[in-house]
């Protein structure tokens, strides 16, 4: 039981540092394109956006035989969403603009306006980061709580919406390369669907069972 927690654990983990492994193996390799940079914020916002997916796919893909194991998961699967949206975003304004806070905001408001989804996406994923301790948890109340982290059904297609936007996409007319941002904005609805799907059937079910008969009369004489 304990080697099996292991292992699970040794799988979370190194799927959360697949496309980070993968990024520097090609560039070890030099099969980067000759703008690096643009490679590394554009693999940086991809690995955020599948693991903020695979965050979400948790909790349905652990109702299947098997992988109940993996619920847990969500939490570390979107604080490592948070940490490429980090490492992304550093890239775009660090390493790319040097921290030239006019050339940007220059470049956003007439170039780039898919940032502003982005930014959207990442102060959401930033809240859920810094409320994702169990003490602020518990000092938030569980209520609370569970709302503010419904909040990723809002930062995923956000995301995806900015992603296809920075592809220079059109969701509309299916232009330009939205093959992925779609893809992901599919699976995104899809889980949502399945977990209200879950919901209702739920409450369906509940309404079905026969009330409890009432208890007998102890005690009395007729
Ligand atoms: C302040 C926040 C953000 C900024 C400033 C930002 C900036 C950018 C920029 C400049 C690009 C275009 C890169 C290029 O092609 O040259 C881009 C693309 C992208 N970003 Fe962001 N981003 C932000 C937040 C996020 C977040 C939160 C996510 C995901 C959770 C994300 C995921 C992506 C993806 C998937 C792409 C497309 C990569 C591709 O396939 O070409 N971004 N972002």
């Amino acid at each position: 039981m304990r080697r099996t927690r292991k292992w699970t654990r040794v799988v979370g983990h190194a799927v959360a540092w697949l496309p980070l492994a993968w990024l520097l193996v090609e560039a070890g390799l030099g099969r980067l394109s000759p703008n690096p940079i643009q490679d590394w914020t554009q693999r940086t916002g991809r690995g955020a956006l599948y693991l903020l997916t695979l965050s979400l796919a948790a909790t349905p893909l652990s109702w299947l035989p098997g992988l109940r194991g993996i619920r847990p998961w969500r939490r570390a699967w979107g604080l490592y969403a948070f940490a490429y949206a980090v490492l992304h975003v550093y890239l775009f304004v660090g390493v790319d603009y040097g921290w030239r806070w006019d050339w940007l905001w220059q470049e956003i408001l007439t170039q780039k306006p898919f940032v502003w989804w982005g930014a959207s996406a990442w102060v959401i994923l930033a809240l859920l980061a810094a409320t994702s301790p169990r003490w602020v948890a518990r000092r938030l109340g569980a209520r609370r709580w569970k709302a503010l982290h419904r909040g990723v059904y809002l930062a995923a297609p956000l995301a995806a919406w900015h992603a296809a936007q920075a592809v220079k996409g059109n969701v509309l007319t299916l232009q330009g390369d939205i093959t992925r941002p779609v893809t992901v904005g599919l699976l995104v609805a899809l889980l949502l669907l399945a977990r209200l799907a879950r919901r209702v059937g739920k409450r369906l079910l509940l309404r079905r069972v026969p009330p409890h008969p009432p208890a007998p009369e102890t005690g009395g004489n007729p």
